[in-house]
């Protein structure tokens, strides 16, 4: 097999700093992923799931502590300040390093150090890239087997002299001694860092063993270097899912989705249409890396190989695709377990069962005044296990993409549906995107932030810049081949603080309405935020939603977008001299329409 000297040089290197009991490469066989799963059985940090019900499934628990992306020690260490812009933490590089060297030091005593050579997207791809993550966790090698594609094949693509990103992670708890039990979910509860180096295409990752803290190929490498690379190389690596949607003539076209976390991607990515002979199909359900294609269009592969999905909510009613998904080869992770040895959580089914371990492996039942998962709790399953996977999902040239979608949690102002009038006030929409936050991060959950584009906790550079990159973007090709843009909002809320629009499938009107825009038959009328479904133009037939409530979820509200302004401006001030002037110029104009029309 061929080495990588600068790869081997760097094993070497992370060995003598890290003291692992021993180095395994991993070679990405199914055997190696069943070995993991064993592994974290007989350390205590999961249990298998009864093989009647899903088969090969495993049932984790983490720390307590150690739950969600945690945003507040992620950092972008970018050698000068100024580059990470105001919207990322910042630590030197090289004073970081020093800190992390120091806490890497012997951190892996009595454990094992795994090599996971890795590609983002299809093997071969030329808009995959390659990664190689250190890590001392089972769970993180057993994870990426699912979530990428990863060992011995992605070695011999990278061959003696290929580039990779470089990801360095531990749960930062040696192993004492040799009799030492290891702990069910090691993880630091002192220290937590998720460092990024862009400049030198890093990723240094301590303390926790969840998600996307430690999982470096998905949001470390796939989004937060990646945006970096995508600037440098003019292509965009972004927050979305991507979906084919197919009319009742069979015509088909893609769309990428950019909603914050716990905003409904993987819902929307898989979702099963209420409106009669449409169709949609999965590509991707958290990341799109996209490039202009010879023909000026932008194409989309999903860099990822699996969904690392939200469980609370997921149903038969609300997601039939996703459990149909989970029925075999899942990793589930904090939600609660049945004494029959199945998962379970809040939402899965109307009526709770009668009697739950928690996730805190606590006894629980529809008394206890507690949720029995933990909102942000989530399954691991292969992508090609859904049973609305696109044919061409892991096709390596990618789709030609024809809409984007931008939208968040919104209870009020934003409405249902509005379009773009150009791809430059498109990206003013996804500039000015606010949500309300949710479980998928630490900290308070509800609180209304702007969230640029789904990428605030994403963008691994300036996010002035970020907005003066989707400008030139939209600059290098011509209007007609570039996607129409979307702003849509899921989540706003009556006067009794209910969902005015019941989402899920019958987001699939709104799908409509967009498909028949790009191609040319969907009517619209102009309104001061943007284009909205013409009288009629939504298809609503059958929707089981008061009259009252629909014009509400389709009025725009001039005064309220007007009080908003100041935020905006607000939001906009952050940006300084890197914020485009064209944006701001967006902004004014927007003010001048709603005053036109108040
Ligand atoms: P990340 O994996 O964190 O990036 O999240 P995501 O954007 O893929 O979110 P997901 O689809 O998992 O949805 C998160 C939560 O929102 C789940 O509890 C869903 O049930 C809920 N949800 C999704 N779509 C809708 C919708 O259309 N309406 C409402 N009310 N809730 C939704
Ligand atoms: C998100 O938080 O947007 C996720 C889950 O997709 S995690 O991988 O934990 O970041
Ligand atoms: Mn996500």
């Amino acid at each position: 097999m061929v080495s990588n000297r600068k790869l081997e040089a760097w094993v070497q290197e992370v060995a003598s700093m890290c003291q692992p009991e021993k180095v395994v490469w991993c070679d990405g066989s199914a055997t190696e992923y069943q070995t993991m799963l064993r592994l974290m059985v007989q350390a205590g940090t999961a249990q298998w799931l009864d093989p009647g019900k899903r088969p090969n499934s495993i049932y984790v628990r983490s720390d307590p502590a150690d739950v969600a992306r945690v945003e507040e020690f992620t950092f972008i260490c970018s050698k000068s300040k100024e580059d990470a812009g105001p919207t990322n933490n910042w630590r030197d590089p090289d004073e970081i390093r020093q800190t992390l060297t120091g806490l890497f030091a012997g951190c892996m005593a009595g454990r094992t150090l795994y090599v996971i050579p890795y590609s983002m997207g299809p093997i071969g791809s030329p808009i995959a890239k390659i990664g190689v993550e250190l890590t001392d966790s089972p769970y993180v090698v057993a994870n990426m087997h699912i979530m990428a594609r990863v060992g011995t094949r992605v070695l011999e693509v990278l061959g003696a002299e290929g580039e990779f990103v470089r990801g360095l992670h531990s749960v930062g708890a040696p192993i004492a001694s040799a009799t030492a039990a290891d702990s069910p979910w090691p993880c630091n509860a002192q220290n937590k860092y998720i460092c990024h180096f862009p400049e030198t295409r890093e990723i240094w990752s301590f303390g926790s063993g969840y998600g996307g803290n430690a999982l470096l190929g998905k949001k470390c490498h796939a989004l937060r270097i990646a945006s970096v690379q995508a600037r440098d190389e003019g292509w965009l690596a972004e927050h979305m899912l991507i979906l084919k949607l197919t009319n009742p003539a069979g015509k088909s076209l893609y769309v990428g989705a950019a909603f914050p976390s716990a905003c409904g991607k993987t819902n929307l990515a898989m979702l099963e249409p209420t409106v009669a002979g449409w169709k949609v199909e999965t590509i991707g359900d958290d990341i799109a890396w996209m490039k202009f294609g010879a023909d000026g269009r932008l194409y989309a592969i999903n860099p990822e190989a699996g969904f690392f999905g939200v469980a609370p909510g997921t149903s038969m009613q609300s997601n039939p695709n996703a459990l149909r998904t989970l029925g075999k080869n899942a990793i589930f992770t904090n939600c609660a377990i049945t004494p029959e040895g199945d998962v379970w959580w809040e939402g899965m089914s109307d009526v709770p069962p009668p009697a739950l371990l928690d996730w805190l492996r606590r006894p629980w039942t529809p008394q206890s005044n507690r949720k029995s998962a933990h909102p942000n709790s989530r399954f691991t399953v292969p992508a090609r296990q859904c049973p609305v996977i696109a044919p061409e999902w892991e096709d390596p040239k990618g789709v030609p993409i024809s809409a984007f979608l931008f939208g968040g949690r919104r209870a009020t102002t934003a409405p249902l549906v509005n379009e773009a009038f150009s791809w430059q006030h498109g990206t003013f929409l996804g500039s000015i995107m606010s949500s309300e936050t949710t479980a998928a991060a630490a900290g308070a959950q509800g609180q209304l932030r702007f969230d640029p584009f789904a990428m605030l906790p994403f963008c691994g550079y300036h996010m002035g810049d970020y907005f003066a990159h989707w400008l030139k973007v939209g600059g290098a090709s011509t209007p007609e081949k570039l996607p129409r843009i979307y702003y849509v909002n899921w989540f706003r809320r009556g006067a009794d603080g209910g969902f005015l629009w019941p989402g899920y499938g019958e987001n699939s009107r709104v799908l409509k309405w967009v498909f028949e825009r790009v191609t040319g038959t969907g009517q619209a009328v102009d309104t001061p935020i943007g284009r909205l479904p013409a009288p009629g133009a939504l298809d609503l037939a059958g929707l089981d939603v008061p009259k009252a409530d629909q014009e509400e979820l389709l009025r725009v509200d001039a005064k309220s977008w007007l009080a908003d302004l100041p935020l905006l401006r607000a939001h906009y001030e952050k940006f300084g001299t890197r914020l485009p002037a064209v944006l701001k110029e967006e902004l004014d104009a927007l003010e001048q329409r709603l005053l036109a029309a108040k």
